[in-house]
Formats: structure tokens, C-alpha cells, sequence
């Protein structure tokens, strides 16, 4: 019991405040997820979220918007009592996060709201802001001395991008790394909540079938394809400084990467996982001018037709520049050179304004000699195994069989759990999973500063290259899958990109 309030805290009470509250990432994400969290009665009795904003409001006010909000964006329809339960959880707060002296009015306010809603201990600061703002809000947390009562917990969530560079993410760790230590600070990779990418390691962990065969002997290529439909809609200031490399590549696509060929870890602690990933990130093959040349293919979307809508070039969309070298597409084949994947090429694809909007890893197996079958020239095709994220959420394996009615034909069968989930990719789920394992202190699903390293120091040396690279842009129409080079890269080694 705390002695001056009177009040038995529960184990996760907690105080949840949120900067940026007024943005578009809490508006559409993050309270709808929070809802959810209440619905299915994930949160702890007492917890407060302070909802920090610097227009004019009241809570009242502020609470309407949130209602709106979720109505609008929650997968749940809206339950009075539930939304009820959720709006005495939030207390909106004028407050300008520029100001460093005011940090210090800020932490008084805290500790009111602590004592009256009996949640003393337990510190969650979600920086749900633009990147500039990050360091300087770390920076007013450890003048206003926020992060330094915390008799429980106090975890600072980072959201995306953690830096636009190695040398830019460095810096921004060490700011944080002054104010929290490394297990208190929740970098959000939002696709590392998707329940498929979680799925990777159940996949392969709970079934011999598959880990048994998980290698270089038994696997010809593997291929990760985010692909997307859409443009970049209102998103061009940050877009032009990101591009595909920064916005996917660096954060998602590594990160699945891992999941995909990590070694089992001895547990399913969050750093017996972490350090499992980050030994494939360590092995992955060096980045030499040699292999740049080779191995990768930037694009940029012209203009092109989608759903049988003419939409614009990328030059042309809204704020960005007329002559821009951003690339909202790119392909690339890595290996990683370790015992498991010597030779296994990974082909990666991703980008803006494709043919179709997709999120799959695709897991081709060997193929067995033609000895008995196939001997005239049959098309034989290939085992493959396919996780879908997104739209369509599920697994897809395809293997050979007879074909009952021609009696000597052999056909591809393909067994499929996926169903289509239209909004995977957007939808609040993956952040009531994050918001819980914050608040549960599973950092499993976050990336360790280890992992953004070596992420960003195999980005870096990609961007640099683009960067000094003279392309013709635009090079592929909106609405196909991307330049003539990304098929070239693939087709040269024999194979194709696969979509099922
Ligand atoms: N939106 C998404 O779907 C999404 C997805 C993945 C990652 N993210 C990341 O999430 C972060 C937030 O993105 P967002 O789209 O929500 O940005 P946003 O819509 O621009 O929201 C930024 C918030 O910061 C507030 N703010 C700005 N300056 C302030 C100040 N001096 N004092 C107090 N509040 C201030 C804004 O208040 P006003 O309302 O007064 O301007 C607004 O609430 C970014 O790092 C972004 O990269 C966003």
C-alpha cells in the first residue's frame, strides 16, 4: 500500500501517455487498438491514458474525436458500456512538447493523476510523433526528471522510422540510451505485431514437416514481395526523404528476413529470439560494389492505370518534386552466408503502385530428379509453401499428386487456409498486440538496437549506391509489378518472381 494516497496498485497499473495524441496514428490506430484492449479486458483496472496535444481542448471534447475515431477505424462495433469504460481512462492535456522547462509542470501533473487514479509506479511515454520531435522529447523526460519515479516500470515506445540513417539512428539511441536503458525502450516495427509474421515461428517450430527441411539442401530460393496498390497518398514529405528502401526495406523487410532464417532459439525469451535474429543480420553477405551492381534494381512509378482508374505518376502526386530520384520500388537478390544458407539466393521485392497489393513469403523447394517422372517434357512444378500476410492472411503449400480422372496426368495440389482480410495491413490490430506486450513487458515483438544497427548498416550502403546512380526514372508503368530489370534479375538465375 502506498502510504500517502492509500491506494494497493495493481501489478500493471499504469499511466499511458501518449504524445502526438491528436495525430493520425493515435486518431486511427492506437485508441481503436486501446478499445479493443478494454473490450477484451486486456488492460489493468486502474490505467490512465494521458492523451498530450497542444490545441485547445477538453477532455470532453477530446474524447467525442476518439469516439468518431473508433467508430471509424475499430474492427469491433462500438459497445457503450466498453466505450464507456475506455473514455474514464482518458484524460486529454494541453501541452507543448517543444517546451523543455515545462517538463517539470508536466511530471506534477503525472503524479496527480497517479494518486487519484491509484496507478503510482508504472510509466509508459508513446511517442507517437513526427521522428524530428523524438530526441526532444526524450530530451524534456529526463529535464522534467518524468522517467526517474517510476517505483515499477517506465518504458519509452519509439515509433517508426528509428532514424533516416546509421549515422542519424546512432545518435537518436544515444539520446534515449541516457534516459532509459535498452530493455525499457519498445521501437515499433508495426509488421513484427501482424499475426502471419508472428506465425513464421510457429510455423517453423511446431512442425518437423517444415523445420526439418528448413536448409540449403531442401530450399531453391526464398522470396519476400510487399507490394502495394497504393501511392503515397497525402505522405510526400515524408516519402520523398524515406523512399522504398527506408520505408520497407530497412525495418519490415529485414526484420521478416530474419524471422524466416533465425536459428531455433533455446527459448522463447524476448533476447534468446533478438539474438537469434540479429546472427542472421550479421550474416548476411557483404554489400560490395560488385554485388550492388548485380544485385539491385530501383524503380519509380509513371503514370499507369489501376482498377481501370488512371492515376498519376510519382513526379506528379502532390509535394513532391518534378524531377525527384526517390525509388518507390525496389528488387533485390541476398544471400546469407552461414552454414544453413550458403546458396539459397532471397529475392526481395517492394514498392508503390504495383499490379496488386500483397505481403507474402514464398518458400520454393528443390526439386527431385526426373528420373521417374517428368521424364518427356512435362511441366513439373515446384513444392512450395507460402505465407500470406496480408490481405490474405493464412498458409498455402502446394505439392504434386495423380490426377484422378486423366489417369497418368501429375497436377499441382494446393491446400490453402488463407482468407482475405482486406485491411490487415491497417487495421489497429497489430498495435493491441504491441500496446499489450508494452505494457506486459515483452519486448519480443520491438527491435534491439543491435538489429536497427545492422539493419541500417546494410540500408546505408544500398542508399549510398542509389544515391550516386544516375537512372532513367520513371522506369515502370503504375499498375504493373515494377521495372523490366526486377524480372530480368530473377529470370537470369532461372526462376521467376511466383505469385499464386
Ligand atoms: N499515421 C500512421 O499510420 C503511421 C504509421 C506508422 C508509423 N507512424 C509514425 O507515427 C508517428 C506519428 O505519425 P502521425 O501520422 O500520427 O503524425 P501526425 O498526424 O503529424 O501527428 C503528430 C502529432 O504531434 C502533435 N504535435 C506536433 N507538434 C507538437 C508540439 N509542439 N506540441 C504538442 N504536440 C505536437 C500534433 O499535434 P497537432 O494535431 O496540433 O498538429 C499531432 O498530434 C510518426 O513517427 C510516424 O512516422 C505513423
Amino acid at each position: 500500500m502506498n502510504s500517502e494516497s492509500g491506494c494497493i496498485p495493481e501489478k500493471l497499473s499504469s499511466v499511458f501517455i501518449i504524445f502526438g495524441a491528436t495525430g493520425d496514428l493515435t486518431r486511427r490506430k492506437l485508441m481503436s487498438a486501446l478499445y479493443n484492449l478494454v473490450s477484451d479486458d486486456l488492460l489493468p483496472k486502474n490505467f490512465v491514458i494521458i492523451a498530450i496535444g497542444r490545441q485547445d481542448k477538453t477532455t470532453d471534447q477530446y474524447r467525442e474525436e476518439v469516439l468518431a475515431a473508433i467508430i471509424k477505424y475499430s474492427r469491433n462495433k462500438v459497445d457503450p458500456k466498453i466505450w464507456q469504460k475506455l473514455s474514464s481512462m482518458i484524460i486529454y492535456h494541453k501541452f507543448d512538447f517543444k517546451d523543455l522547462d515545462e517538463y517539470v509542470v508536466l511530471k506534477s501533473f503525472i503524479r496527480k493523476v497517479e494518486k487519484d487514479n491509484c496507478t503510482e509506479g508504472n510509466r509508459v511515454f508513446y511517442l507517437a510523433v513526427a521522428p524530428l520531435y523524438f530526441e526532444t522529447i526524450v530530451e524534456g523526460i529526463q529535464k522534467g526528471k518524468l522517467n526517474e519515479d517510476c517505483s515499477g516500470f517506465c518504458r519509452c515506445v519509439i515509433e517508426k522510422p528509428f532514424g533516416k540513417n546509421l549515422e542519424t539512428a546512432t545518435k537518436l539511441n544515444e539520446s534515449i540510451l541516457k534516459v532509459f536503458s535498452e530493455k525499457n525502450i519498445y521501437r515499433i516495427d508495426h509488421y513484427l505485431g501482424k499475426d502471419m509474421i508472428q506465425n513464421i515461428m510457429v510455423l517453423r517450430f511446431c512442425n518437423s514437416v517444415f523445420e526439418s527441411i528448413w536448409d540449403n539442401k531442401h530450399i531453391d530460393n526464398i522470396q519476400i514481395s510487399l507490394t502495394e496498390e497504393l501511392g503515397i497518398g497525402s505522405r510526400a514529405n515524408y516519402y520523398e526523404q524515406s523512399g522504398a528502401m527506408r520505408d520497407m526495406f530497412q525495418n519490415h523487410i529485414m526484420q521478416i528476413m530474419s524471422l524466416v532464417a533465425m536459428e531455433p532459439p533455446v527459448n522463447l525469451n524476448m533476447d534468446s529470439i533478438r539474438n537469434e535474429k540479429q546472427k542472421v543480420l550479421e550474416s548476411i553477405e557483404e554489400i560490395s560494389d560488385e554485388f550492388l551492381k548485380k544485385n539491385v534494381i530501383f524503380g519509380q512509378y509513371g503514370e499507369g492505370i489501376i482498377h481501370g482508374e488512371k492515376v498519376s505518376a510519382y513526379r506528379d502526386e502532390e509535394n513532391v518534386n518534378h524531377v525527384s530520384e526517390t525509388e518507390t520500388f525496389v528488387a533485390l537478390k541476398m544471400h546469407i552466408n552461414n552454414f544453413r544458407w550458403a546458396g539459397v539466393p532471397f529475392y526481395i521485392r517492394t514498392g508503390k503502385r504495383l499490379g496488386t497489393t500483397s505481403g507474402e513469403i514464398i518458400v520454393q523447394f528443390k526439386d527431385l530428379p526426373n528420373t521417374l517422372y517428368y521424364k518427356e517434357n512435362r511441366v513439373k512444378q515446384p513444392n512450395l509453401l507460402i505465407l500470406h500476410i496480408q490481405p490474405n492472411v493464412g498458409v498455402f503449400f502446394q505439392f504434386n499428386t495423380k490426377d484422378f480422372t486423366t489417369h497418368n496426368d501429375i497436377v499441382p495440389a494446393k491446400m490453402d487456409t488463407s482468407s482475405f482480410i482486406p485491411d490487415q495491413g491497417n487495421t489497429p490490430e497489430a498495435y493491441e498486440r504491441l500496446i499489450h506486450d508494452i505494457l506486459r513487458g515483452d519486448a519480443s515483438l520491438f527491435s534491439r538496437w543491435d538489429e536497427v544497427e545492422s539493419a541500417w548498416a546494410i540500408a546505408d550502403r544500398i542508399i549510398k549506391y542509389r544515391e550516386q546512380m544516375k537512372i532513367d526514372l520513371p522506369n515502370y508503368k503504375a499498375g504493373s509489378m515494377g521495372p523490366q530489370r526486377a524480372f530480368d534479375l530473377i529470370e537470369k538465375d532461372g526462376r521467376n518472381w511466383i505469385t499464386v
